[in-house]
């Protein structure tokens, strides 16, 4: 039994001789280029440096793995070393989480001598959250990414604008905030509910959004923000319906499920208003990845078919189907989002080879095994299958061992090109942070897991042993 109960579990974790007592004068000693390590622990420890305490050394190494670090208790002190600013965020948070648990005496915490070694697995650890359906605001992103650099995960997919609502701030098309952030109806209408709640409007402000970005940053977490298109755009079409096949009117829904409205994809305006809005945005969110959606237009599809200028491009470029013509209108936008930095991302149902190879797939449900099949020879993919990874769905349904047994192989990725997995959060039912948080806690250890430690040394027995400290620590912060 080790002393400490850490989540990801370390990749190797030694006991060794000696201990080491930190006390508020211990001294947090800190290369200049891992201060985000410095600083997640003394906002912990409150130190108050004093020469006689002892150091935590913080310290710069050549030759260890990406996001790699490695973590050494003794008698003489504390060392965290890492080669990259990301290892070593990931040592302080290992040793936050060891001075947590850590015996406690007259204010100092006695931590037993040990060696850890530890590195990903995956590059990409991803949460998403849909904040289109339901707004959870500010507090509860921070409260999420707070949880998020606590297991090591990496990213925040950021789900922004869907039928239900566009929830950031555009100065170059303001009607964006003042039509499509506001629904009706707060309660969406479905699954036997009916609309509820008053009128709805939110959004977050273009200063929120880089102060989120910024706390996600401090805690070596990337933004990714979504806006998906082209279809689940009603709610940009109910302010711009020129931009639709079939001119409107619309009207942001306050209902769930598949929609026809489309940005009709034969109109030069919309790469036009696509080109304006992706360069005001793309400077909004600095990380490597913006995601383009994608998903489940296939009754638009059907409109576009049907539409005089859809019909031209899909003539001029000898495109069979709506399905076609929606390959050629991915590639297009990828490259509107490549010319301000970014690489797009998108989900596997709108990915054939008509697709520039550049983008990334990810996979959330399986359509059609041959197509996926083909395309793992073509393209990097994140992995979300919504049998595993979709936590807005029951606890019976994706109880959290099912979602701790997951490999990339029981969804046929064994040899693909995998960043790495995300866990999901529609939040078309999720409509507080409350329901929001049932969903994600504690399965988002689960993924942390998942995604960090090497499949051989994980076993569901030993993870829920260890799951039992962060629950009490959850419980205590006000996690429901
Ligand atoms: C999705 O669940 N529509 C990606
Ligand atoms: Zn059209």
């Amino acid at each position: 039994m080790l002393h400490y109960n850490l989540i990801p579990k370390p990749n190797r974790y030694d006991e060794a001789a000696g201990s080491f007592t930190v006390s508020q004068g211990t001294q947090i000693l800190c290369a200049q280029e891992f201060l985000d390590a410095g600083n997640y622990l003394t906002a912990y420890l409150k130190t108050k440096p004093q020469p006689d305490a002892g150091a935590v050394k913080v310290k710069k190494a050549a030759g260890l793995p990406p996001e790699g670090y490695r973590l050494r208790v003794s008698s003489d002190g504390i060392v965290i070393e890492a080669s990259d600013a990301s290892g070593a965020f990931y040592g302080a948070v290992t040793l936050r989480t060891i001075l947590m648990q850590a015996k406690k005496q007259d204010g100092k915490a006695t931590v037993e001598g040990l060696f850890i070694e530890d590195a990903p697995a995956y590059s990409y650890r991803g949460v998403h959250i849909d904040e289109s359906r339901h707004f959870f605001g500010a507090e509860t992103i921070k409260k999420t990414l707070d949880a998020m650099a606590m297991l090591k995960l990496n990213t925040l997919h950021w789900h922004l604008s869907d039928d239900q609502g566009f929830r950031v701030e555009s100065k170059r098309y303001p009607l964006l905030t003042e039509i499509s952030a506001t629904r009706k109806y707060a309660g969406l209408k479905g699954c036997g509910l009916e609309n509820r709640g008053g009128e709805y409007t939110c959004f977050y402000t273009q200063e929120e959004i880089r102060e989120l970005v910024a706390y996600a940053a401090a805690r070596h977490i990337a933004v990714i923000p979504e806006f998906d298109i082209p279809g689940h755009t009603t709610a940009i079409l109910a302010a711009y319906p020129e931009l639709s096949c079939t001119g409107g009117p619309f009207e942001v829904d306050c209902t769930t499920g598949i929609f026809e409205p489309i940005l009709c994809a034969g109109n030069d305006a919309v790469y036009t208003f696509l080109d304006g809005l992706f360069e005001e945005l793309c400077g909004l969110f600095p990380g490597k990845y913006f995601h383009l959606g994608g998903d489940e237009a296939s009754k638009g599809h059907k409109v576009w078919e049907k539409c005089p200028k859809c019909r031209a491009l899909m003539e001029a470029n000898g495109l069979k189907d709506g399905a076609a013509l929606q390959e050629l209108f991915m590639s297009r936008t990828a490259k509107i989002v490549e010319k301000y930095g970014k690489t797009a991302v998108a989900w596997n149902d709108c990915i054939g080879d008509g697709v520039d190879e550049s983008v990334v797939c990810q996979f959330w449900h399986l359509f059609d095994p041959r197509a996926v099949r083909k395309q793992m020879q073509k393209r990097k993919f994140i992995l979300s299958p919504d049998g595993y990874c979709y936590f807005d769905i029951s606890y019976a349904n994706i109880p959290l061992k099912k979602t701790y047994r997951f490999h990339p192989k029981k969804v046929g990725f064994g040899k693909a090109d995998v960043l790495g997995l995300e866990c999901m959060h529609w939040s078309e039912w999720l409509e507080t942070e409350r329901a929001l948080q049932f969903a994600m806690f504690p399965r988002i250890a689960a993924l942390a897991e998942v995604a960090w430690t090497d499949p051989a040394l994980r076993k569901f027995k030993d993870f829920y042993k260890r799951l039992s400290w962060y629950k009490t620590y959850w419980r205590k912060t006000g996690v429901y």
